[in-house]
């Protein structure tokens, strides 16, 4: 009798002030937001490359800075352009989003319109923002 008493006592007792406790870690498997200007991240420029080729985008689009049936995909993204509309444009992903969806609207001088067939139902978002990564990545290719 005597011991559960004191069992007991000491149980209240250092049940009344919790032993530190530490903090778990946070941990966040969010990456920060990248800024507008960083660099796509490298699977996605691998997707888009490869997405590139299998649409035969390539058959028609140079990443090498020579103009094809359409205008080359080299140091395009950032630019200015001005289409056959007169509408110009900043080119970044929203802008290659709007040429593959609606490509008859997305003409530069000098090109054909209607060349260019539309992708809609043909590229999910997932693959439209990994050709815009990798279109970024072939930034500044022809300039040193
Ligand atoms: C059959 C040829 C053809 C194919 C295939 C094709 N395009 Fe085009 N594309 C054109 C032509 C022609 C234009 C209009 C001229 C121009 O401005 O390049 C154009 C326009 C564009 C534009 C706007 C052009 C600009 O100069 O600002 C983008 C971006 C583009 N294409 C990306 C793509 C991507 C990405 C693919 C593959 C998913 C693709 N194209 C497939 C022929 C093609």
């Amino acid at each position: 009798m005597r011991w559960i008493v004191l069992i007991a006592l000491v149980g209240c007792g250092s049940g009344s002030k919790p032993v530190v406790e530490t903090p778990p870690p946070v941990v966040s498997n969010e990456a920060p937001p990248a800024p507008a200007s960083a660099v796509a991240p490298a699977p996605l420029i691998e997707a888009g490359a490869k997405i590139f080729v299998e649409q035969g985008c390539i058959a028609c689009h140079s990443i090498d800075g020579t103009p094809k049936i359409g205008s080359t995909m080299a140091d395009l993204w950032g630019e200015t352009v001005t289409l056959l509309d007169g509408t110009t444009h900043v080119v970044d992903a929203a802008y290659i989003r709007s040429a593959l969806v609606e490509p008859s609207r997305y003409v530069r001088p000098g090109f054909p319109t209607g060349a260019m067939p539309s992708y809609v139902g043909q590229l999910t978002d997932e693959d439209m923002d990994a050709l815009a990564a990798y279109i970024q990545s072939l930034d500044d290719v022809s300039s040193p």
